[in-house]
């Protein structure tokens, strides 16, 4: 199996996005290290792991709002047997408002669980890495950061900030056979959509602005993912992959 022997730490992975690709790991050997703080996402992940062999699925609930727990918690763990060989930095929350209406304290919450937990797995992950001279490093982006959305400003911020640390990873980690890459979804009918109003008039917007006239199902990012964290892609790094039906081109 592709990632028998390899332990994959994933945030978010009771989401939408995230549940389909802690299964699609399990499914191919790895062991997943799957983060998320929501009791009930995270009994409907562990209903499906079910299926799978024992173990494959471990949950770790780790609120990535708090950055000392956070860092505690990543190096414990990454310190613990094998330690981490991919680290898939997925979790986001996506406060939705006017520009000016945004406290200080909001900013602050989306930049530490969409970035500043970004930074605290990868630095717990690091040595391990560099100790196998292998390691995979996958950051979660956004179609947003590519414009077209409004009232999203922390968020895309955020995610703006996942591509800069792509390509800083990448260049920095490159010699030690670390590589570091993104994928910017384009729009999934997950939690994240409940935030516009008119779901109807959303999905036409959505397959209007597609190539590909269907709506993108979660499995279509993890495909992305165990392409990303194969060997098969030890040659791409500091990228930025659009899965998104071909709407973004770059
Ligand atoms: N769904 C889409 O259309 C879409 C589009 C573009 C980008 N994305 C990105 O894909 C990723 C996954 O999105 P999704 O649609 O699965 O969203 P989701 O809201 O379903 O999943 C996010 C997960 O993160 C967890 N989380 C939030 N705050 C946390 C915290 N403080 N501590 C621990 N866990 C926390 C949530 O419990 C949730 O399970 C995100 O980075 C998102 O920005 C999604």
């Amino acid at each position: 199996m592709e990632f028998s022997g390899k332990t994959i730490l994933l945030t978010g992975a009771a989401g939408g996005l995230g549940t389909e690709v802690a299964i699609a790991f399990a499914e191919h050997g790895g062991r997943v290290l799957a983060v998320d703080i929501d009791d009930a996402k995270i009994a409907a992940l562990l209903q499906r792991a079910a299926a799978l062999p024992s173990g494959r699925i471990r949950v770790e609930r780790i609120d990535l709002l708090q950055p000392d727990l956070v860092r505690s918690r990543m190096t414990a763990l990454a310190t613990d047997g094998d330690g981490i060989d991919i680290v898939i930095n997925n979790a986001a929350i996506y406060p939705s408002k006017a520009f000016e209406a945004y406290t200080l304290e909001e900013w602050d919450a989306v930049h530490r669980v969409n970035v500043i937990s970004a930074v605290a797995n990868v630095q717990a992950a690091l040595p391990g890495m560099r100790r196998k001279a292998w390691g995979r490093i996958i950051n979660v982006s956004s179609i947003t950061f590519f414009g077209g959305w409004a009232n999203l400003a922390p968020y895309v911020t955020s995610k703006g900030s996942l591509v800069a640390l792509t390509r800083a990873w990448a260049r920095e980690f490159g010699a030690d056979g670390i590589t570091a890459n993104c994928i910017a979804p384009g729009a999934f009918p997950t939690d994240a959509e409940k935030i516009h109003p008119d779901p109807e008039g959303y999905t036409r917007f959505v397959l209007d602005h597609q190539s590909i006239k269907r709506r993108g199902a979660p499995r279509d990012i993890a495909e992305a993912m165990l392409f990303l964290a194969s060997d098969r892609a030890g040659f791409i790094t500091g990228q930025t992959l659009s899965v998104d039906g071909g709407w973004v081109m770059q």
